[in-house]
């Protein structure tokens, strides 16, 4: 399998992370005030739930022809991980904590107005 940064992938890809086999274990629970990202379950599944501020939608994630992309402003949470599965992220900058936002309410007021940058 190969993923090409602005060809596969909507930006150029700067950072490459995963989540291992992380059963019974939830994850994410923040936005990102710029960053975009590319998930993609290759091994196994996972549930994916997305927040604009308005609306919750979930996604569910199995195999590799599936990507789900998430652009800034956007609340992210990772459920039901299968034994052994693998969440593989391409993120468009490096690790920086001040680009995140990990308080809810503080994120929807955020979004609902518009700000975040
Ligand atoms: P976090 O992004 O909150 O995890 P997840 O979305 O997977 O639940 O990150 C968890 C910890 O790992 C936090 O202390 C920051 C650190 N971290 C890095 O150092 N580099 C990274 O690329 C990521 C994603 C996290």
């Amino acid at each position: 399998m190969a993923i090409e940064g602005l060809n596969d992938v909507p930006f150029a890809i700067q950072r490459v992370y995963y989540i291992l086999g992380s059963t019974g274990s939830s994850r994410g629970f923040h936005a990102h005030r710029e960053l975009e990202q590319l998930l993609t379950c290759p091994v196994g599944s996972c549930r994916v739930t997305l927040d604009d501020g308005h609306r919750r939608r979930d996604f569910q994630l199995q195999g590799p022809d599936q990507g789900l992309y998430i652009g800034p402003m956007i609340w992210r949470e990772m459920h039901d991980f299968s034994e052994g599965s693998l969440l593989i992220v391409f993120a468009s900058a490096w690790h920086n904590e001040d680009d995140y936002i990990r308080d809810y309410n503080e994120f929807r007021k955020l979004a609902r107005d518009g700000h975040g940058h």
